[in-house]
């Protein structure tokens, strides 16, 4: 049956240069760069608990919503969450909502943002939080609590030593075993939300950058007091986002909400049973997303080791490759090519992640009901002169895994989302003081349909 499909999909595959030629056709469609928004709207509700790099906005997520699913019932799925937004926008809409991603924090992040807490019970929680903790900002005097041992995860100690002032370690260690004690898992990993929120902010990790730099000047902030101040803005959102979820979906979250900690490419999700994907995949080589994340990851002791766990991200240059596979994409097998006479490794890192790409694309198209579409937000990179078109290459391969290639929309970042810059030279994401070029002016959604 499945290869019947495929054998269909042949007949009316897009090859190379008609992809090319499609990509060279399209023209920016304005409605759909959201240029104009607020923060207060991008980061509605609980969009804005935790910072997040690359995120895409909720609006975006809206748009294809209300263009590809009619009826009240429908199922949505990301294999790429990150911070969370489709997951959260399908449950704001009332739907079954089923994702994945491979960092802990991740999971973390998306699974609060998603969990409407009836808001009266959440400020008594956060009240008692507060006033257990009240002595670390001089309400109660700091030697009557002497008892509470800071609860620091020993295994990574050299590393939490590298970020952490004495005071601050100290501070963050109490509070982290107040948050353990709390009994009800909702309130709990809430609080361990905002915990890792606050982590930067009381680190040396240098302020505006995503890479793991030390900043021996930086004056970090207090541990409690900022932790106060963001959970009364978590607070507030989460009292937004009550209103907006119905009390339906509010008594039975676990069955709307299906999330899990995993790869991408083996979601624990029925076959032919998910109306539309929308997500953004990491890029290759861009954002090492296990370090962008590393003071979370080595407070709340998401990894037994540090090397082993970035090599399951897809798109990290720690990646093993699998050597079984066989890159299906013309245009990415050319695009090696070219790269191979600048740098092999980097040649392999590119087809590694290609690889990898493929085989979650096969994914997307199993857990697809006929008729339901993927769709793929990505945009072109460059790495040491060579141009990286990512998205020619998904349109490419989504067609290998069994859909035709249904839409491509084009659409321009306003730069109050995305003021990001990419390092000439290494093609990663930088800091935004020091780098050399604007990544993503314009990106794509790719988008497949299962017939
Ligand atoms: C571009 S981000 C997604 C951003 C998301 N659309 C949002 O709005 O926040 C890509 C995500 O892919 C995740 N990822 C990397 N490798 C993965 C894998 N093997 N399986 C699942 N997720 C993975 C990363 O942890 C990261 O959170």
């Amino acid at each position: 049956m499945l290869i019947d499909k495929r054998m269909k999909v042949k007949e009316r595959l897009l090859l190379k240069d008609e992809i090319i030629e499609l990509f060279r056709s399209l023209k920016v469609e304005k409605e759909w760069s959201f240029n104009g928004y607020k923060p207060s709207q991008t980061g509605k509700w609980t969009h804005s608990y935790h910072r997040y790099p690359a995120k895409f906005i909720p609006q975006l997520v809206e748009k294809l919503l209300d263009e590809y699913i009619s009826g009240n019932d429908a199922h949505i799925n990301d294999p790429f969450m990150g911070s969370g937004t489709t997951i959260v926008t399908a449950i704001s809409r009332g739907f079954i909502a089923s994702g994945t991603d491979i960092n802990g924090i991740s999971y973390l992040m998306t699974k609060v943002k998603s969990t409407p807490i009836e808001p009266t019970y959440l400020q008594t929680k956060i009240n008692s939080f507060n006033l257990k903790l009240g002595f670390l900002d001089g309400a109660l005097n700091f030697n009557t609590n002497k008892e509470i041992q800071p609860l620091i995860p020993q295994r990574h100690i050299e590393r939490i030593n590298y970020w952490f002032n004495e005071d601050n370690k100290r501070e963050l260690g109490i509070i982290l075993r107040i948050i353990l004690e709390e009994e009800d898992k909702d309130i709990r990993d809430f609080l361990l939300l905002a915990f890792s929120h606050i982590l930067k902010n009381c680190s040396i990790w240098l302020q505006g950058s995503t890479k793991p730099t030390r900043d021996f000047n930086k004056k970090p902030a207090k541990p409690f007091t900022t932790l106060k101040k963001h959970l009364r803005k978590m607070e507030r959102g989460n009292r937004e986002f009550h209103q907006v979820i119905s009390s339906e979906v509010i008594k039975n979250i676990d069955y709307y909400l299906r999330i899990c900690l995993g790869d991408a490419k083996h979601q624990q999700v029925p076959s032919n049973s998910v109306d539309i994907i929308i997500s953004s995949s990491p890029y290759v080589t861009s954002y090492e997303y296990a370090d962008l994340h590393q003071l979370s990851t080595l407070w709340l002791d998401f990894a037994n080791d540090l090397k082993e766990y970035r090599s399951n991200f897809i798109g990290s240059a720690f990646k093993k490759n699998n050597v079984f596979l066989k890159l299906k994409s013309s245009i990415a097998i050319e695009t090696i090519k070219k790269m191979k006479k600048n740098s092999e490794k980097i040649a392999r890192e590119i087809e590694t992640f290609f690889l990898d790409i493929q085989q979650v694309f096969d994914e997307s198209y199993r857990i697809l009901k006929e008729g339901g579409r993927c769709c793929y937000v990505i945009g072109n990179t460059e790495l040491k002169g060579v141009k990286i078109p990512n998205a020619e290459i998904f349109a490419e391969i989504i067609q290998y895994s069994g859909f035709k290639l249904d839409r491509v929309i084009k659409r321009e970042i306003p730069l109050k989302i995305l003021p990001q810059k990419r390092d000439k030279e290494t093609g990663r994401f930088a800091s935004n003081h020091n780098a050399t070029s604007q990544a993503y002016p314009v990106e794509y959604i790719v988008i497949g349909k299962k017939e």
